[in-house]
């Protein structure tokens, strides 16, 4: 059984269990936002993430027994952030969700998929193209779903810890240089992923277990930890945390009941 927990007002917990429950209710709760979407507005706006967790949710929603459930052609599919390579490069989030994913086997209509396109000679104009086709698509519209890692570093999407994108105001998509990477990124802006009707997180594996007991339990600094400035008391964010990256964390919220 799921256990829930209410950290604070910004932020929700969800604890499936092994790695193969996590997953198994993420891709569920994925189908049910975007059915809710489809009935309350006819269409679902969902940014995805790259990362090696939002692969295989994908897989999973694209599976025949989850994806006869929607409605394709009322999907629409964005991007929270691009590496700087081309889109058939394994490196992009557009192939990996796409192709690894395998979400280019569901019947959604070509022109409801908006790549980032980010090997682009100039970044701040492909953040602007960006920027005016979310507003324009959604019309007035937050995002349906914001999909997000966190990676070892306590970054989310490619907001990196003290970079210049984790200042960027009055924007939904903007460059960013991550010297960490030795590269840029194109990525959404806290403005546009706080948002959200629906903010989640996906973590799984003991690798994440010392980080993200850091990002949700130790002092806040989001300039260290980005992923702590996600989820707002009217838009809190739902992390999906599996038993093994839970450990230290349900350790504490446990002793603290
Ligand atoms: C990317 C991401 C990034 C990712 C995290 C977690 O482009 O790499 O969007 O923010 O989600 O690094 O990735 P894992 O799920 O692989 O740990």
């Amino acid at each position: 059984m799921t256990e829930y927990y209410c950290l604070d007002q910004r932020r929700r917990l969800a604890f499936p269990g092994n790695a193969e429950k996590t997953l198994t209710f993420a891709a569920d709760h994925w189908i049910e936002t975007a059915l809710e979407s489809i009935q309350d507005h006819d269409f679902f706006a969902v940014a995805l993430s790259g990362g090696s967790t939002p692969k295989k949710i994908y897989q999973k929603i694209a599976s025949q027994e989850l994806s006869k459930k929607i409605d394709w052609k009322k999907v629409y599919l964005f991007w929270s952030d691009e590496r700087t390579v081309p889109p058939d490069d394994p490196e992009s989030n557009y192939h990996m969700a796409l192709v690894e994913g395998k979400l280019n086997t569901l019947p959604i209509p070509k022109d409801h998929i908006f790549p980032l396109i980010a090997p682009s000679e100039d970044l701040i104009s492909e953040s602007q193209r960006y920027d005016r086709l979310i507003r324009e698509k959604l019309a007035g519209h937050p995002f349906d779903l914001v999909m997000l890692g966190m990676g070892d570093d306590g970054h989310t999407a490619s907001l990196f810890p003290h970079t210049e994108a984790l200042n960027a105001k009055g924007k939904l998509v903007t460059p960013n240089h991550v010297p960490q990477k030795n590269t840029w990124r194109l990525t959404f802006t806290y403005d546009c992923i706080n948002a959200a009707r629906q903010i989640c997180f996906y973590v799984l594996g003991s690798t994440k277990a010392e980080m993200l007991d850091q990002v949700l339990k130790g002092p806040q600094n989001p300039r260290e930890f980005p992923s702590q400035e996600v989820g707002t008391p009217s838009n809190p964010a739902l992390w999906i945390i599996d038993d093994e990256a839970g450990k230290n964390l349900l350790h504490h919220l446990k002793s603290s009941e």
